[in-house]
């Protein structure tokens, strides 16, 4: 741990979760809670909460939650050490030297040292611009209708057009070979070393916090490849960052514009559009997406006007929709990209092209509608069954009625009619599939439980362990009696056996569960969020305290019976018998209801 355990406490207590959470987030006190729309994910109706006595977040539509610390790491995308850092500033306490271990240090030096080597670079390259060479790459920015303002604005270069110029000047500023590998800018192999870059127009890529992480370099004319990027490295992952975001970020407009190239968001910034940004050389990802959900809820589409560009579009769409935005197409024909539209056609134009934009489902049915000869009757039945098989994916009824009225006023067709074939396709082919088309090779949205038997699993062994928990942090007056029937080994997961072992311990030593402390007690945000969503479990409506204690009781029993099966295959598979019979003895003797554990 990179502070001690009192540090993380103070910096946790002197930071009201409220008031933090507050900054972010418009919360309105309802009960016990405070309430507000999720900044997790798109939601009309908030079904975020803050607890104020136990200092904790929760989300009842992501499963997102946690404490104040989790909540600024997944805000703001800070690492552990980071969200102290901040809370510590925010109420002006000073923190002590921190305890790194060495591992921790190196790592830390390692990505500092990146983001250091990335910027002395991108200053080589912006110098190199100014050299009698170097004029070249300015040239040829400037007759692409680059102003000087905005070379500089974003940076732009060359990288000289030998092969380890650049690997020359960063060996003489002392960095050695070994990490300059790791850096990505230069590759090195028996026949010495290479720069990755050269002759070529520079663009120095930023993360939304303004750090160089790596670069695009293009040619400068015709050739192959038109673009080289970085390779992935410690500080510049492809698939989560996006090109503009740090200018992009700043601008007042409610939504994105997400284009496809470094020279499409460069124009557009230029022409007042400074809510461009576009991904990284790479399709866009769902992290990609998720990061653009958390400034905003709307995205215009103005990827190329061509084949491929339609098709990155209509996979962009339910990848965007899926954390909640609403995206809008833009038309760019008859030009290429937001760049060539720009220059051709001027700024007050496509201005007008994003007011006119289509909405994401117009859009994939006229292309699906495309696909079909209409006059041939046999074709446009197929088109309608297309389509009927696409309202299925609406999983909720009214949006879904809604866009069967939009499809049938827009393309005149007889609602009732398409209504009956929406209703035997669904017959035909089975209930309405997720409107979500997962990406395999990046992580799905939040899906709870990934099949059938994870949810039974939860559903019989996790949630009554959550369940306890929660009665235990709600009254830890329970903690006499439990600790005398359950131990926190009865916990059979690993994070809720840690989380009990705490639990038990603070019970202990103070007579009440800091959910906020126990949550704080791991550094991973996904340990952190799971430990989080472990205080946030309560007995269905309304109980009486009869009721409740029923149904700790039985709760109680559950878990006891649950770790006691668990023994007996452990004694089966030790071979051990007499164990496995003491075992069975103890099932039976807790199977009978009439006497109670508590
Ligand atoms: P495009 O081929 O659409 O080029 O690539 P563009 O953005 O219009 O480029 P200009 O206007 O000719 O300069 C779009 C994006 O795809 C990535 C780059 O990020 C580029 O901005 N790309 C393209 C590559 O990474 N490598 C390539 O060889 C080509
Ligand atoms: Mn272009």
């Amino acid at each position: 741990m990179f502070y001690s355990d009192d540090t993380i406490a103070e910096v946790v207590s002197r930071n009201n979760i409220v008031d933090v959470v507050g900054m972010y987030v418009h919360l309105t006190k309802k009960g016990n809670n405070h309430w507000g729309l999720c900044p997790f994910h798109g939601e009309k109706t908030a079904s975020f909460c803050v607890n104020e006595a136990k200092q904790m977040f929760y989300c009842f539509g992501c499963h997102k939650g946690g404490s104040v610390i989790t909540f600024l790491m997944e805000y703001e995308n800070l690492t552990f050490p980071e969200a102290i850092q901040t809370l510590a500033g925010r109420v002006g306490m000073d923190l002590p030297e921190v305890k790194e271990t060495e591992e921790d240090k190196k790592n830390r030096n390692l990505v500092q040292r990146l983001f250091e080597v990335n910027k002395l670079a991108a200053e080589y390259f912006f110098l190199a611009g100014k050299t009698e060479r170097g004029k070249r790459a300015i040239d040829y920015f400037k007759k692409r209708g680059l102003t000087d303002e905005t070379i500089l604005h974003w940076g732009l270069g060359y990288s000289q057009a030998y092969s380890d110029d650049l690997y020359k000047y960063l060996k003489s500023k002392g960095y050695n070979d070994e990490f300059l590998k790791e850096s990505g800018l230069v590759s090195i192999n028996e026949k010495g070393a290479m720069d990755k870059f050269w002759n070529r127009a520079m663009f120095p890529i930023m993360d939304e916090r303004d750090r160089v992480i790596g670069f695009g370099g293009r040619i400068m004319g015709d050739g192959e490849p038109k673009y080289l990027n970085s390779p992935e490295t410690k500080v510049f992952d492809k698939g989560y960052n996006l090109y503009g975001l740090n200018y992009a970020r700043h601008s007042t407009q409610k939504y994105f514009l997400l284009c496809e190239g470094y020279m499409d968001v460069i124009s557009l910034h230029q022409a007042g559009f400074t809510n461009a940004v576009a991904s990284l050389g790479t399709a866009l990802t769902d992290r990609n997406a998720l990061k653009i959900s958390k400034y905003v809820k709307e995205v215009y589409l103005t990827y190329d006007s061509d084949g491929a560009g339609t098709k990155a579009t209509l996979r962009a769409i339910p990848m965007l929709e899926a954390r909640g935005i609403t995206v809008k197409v833009v038309n760019m024909k008859p030009h290429k990209d937001p760049d060539e539209f720009i220059k051709a056609l001027g700024a007050e134009e496509y201005q007008k092209r994003i007011d006119n934009a289509e909405s994401s489902f117009f859009f994939e049915l006229r292309i699906m509608a495309s696909r079909f000869k209409m006059e041939d009757p046999n074709e446009k039945n197929g088109f309608y069954k297309s389509v009927a098989r696409r309202m299925l994916e609406f999983t909720n009824e009214l949006e879904r009625s809604t866009y069967e009225e939009a499809f049938a006023t827009h393309y005149n067709v007889d609602l009732k009619k398409f209504r009956e074939l929406v209703i035997e396709t669904a017959r035909k082919e089975g209930p309405a599939r997720p409107a979500y088309r997962t990406d395999d090779s990046e992580r799905a949205p939040q899906k709870k439980y990934v099949n059938a038997a994870e949810k039974k699993k939860d559903d019989k062994i996790l949630q009554p362990q959550r369940l306890l928990l929660t009665c235990l942090s709600d009254d830890p007056s329970l903690y006499e009696r439990l600790s005398k029937v359950l131990g926190p080994e009865d916990f059979t997961e690993g994070l809720y056996r840690k989380v009990a072992e705490l639990a038990y311990d603070f019970c202990r030593d103070t007579g009440q569960v800091n959910a906020a402390r126990i949550v704080s007690c791991f550094e991973e945000k996904e340990d952190q969020e799971k430990a989080g969503a472990i205080f946030q479990t309560d007995l269905p409506g309304k109980v009486n305290d009869a009721e409740r204690a029923k149904a700790i009781e039985d709760t109680v029993r559950k878990i006891k019976l649950n770790s006691i099966e668990d023994k007996i295959n452990a004694a089966i598979e030790a071979g051990n018998g007499q164990l496995v019979n003491e075992l069975l003895k103890a099932e039976s003797a807790l199977k009978n209801r009439n006497t109670n554990l508590l």
